[in-house]
């Protein structure tokens, strides 16, 4: 089994907040990452394909595609983007790293022309970042 990775950057601003709760309470919760007017990030982002070569290309998966479908589904959704107000995908959603990652999944699961969509990271810091592998691993035989 191989494991291929595209990587991608983009930028967006973000408010982490629960509207439940107070702005004192998404404070206390959130910290500085509840700021009521927002902050952003520049955020990378890790799409693991996870395959067997091709026998006449050698390519698990054609990156060039790869990054077109990422560009179409993802990039263009979110890079200069508010994650809180803009993004199809979050509507609703309150735009942790974790969230995040989960919103990009299932914007790419089925969209994979070959192999299958193994991992999404997303790193919101240098020390901060999520893997997401799906509701339920995929196992391979
Ligand atoms: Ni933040």
């Amino acid at each position: 089994m191989l494991y291929l990775t595209r990587r991608e950057v983009f930028s967006a601003s973000h408010r982490l907040y629960n509207e439940k709760y107070t702005d004192e309470e998404n404070e206390k919760i959130f910290g500085k990452c509840s700021n009521p007017s927002g902050h952003g990030h520049n955020y990378v982002l890790e799409v693991v394909v996870a395959g067997e070569a091709d026998h006449e290309t050698g390519y698990v998966v054609d990156l060039k595609i790869l990054k077109e479908i990422i560009d179409k589904h993802v990039l263009k959704k979110v890079d200069h983007k508010n994650l809180n107000v803009d993004v199809d995908f979050l509507k609703g959603i309150n735009p942790t790293v974790e969230n995040i990652a989960i919103g990009i999944w299932n914007q790419l699961e089925d969209k994979i022309p070959r192999g299958r969509l193994y991992s999404v990271k997303v790193k919101e810091t240098e020390n901060n970042f999520v893997e997401y592998k799906g509701r339920n691993e995929i196992e391979f035989r």
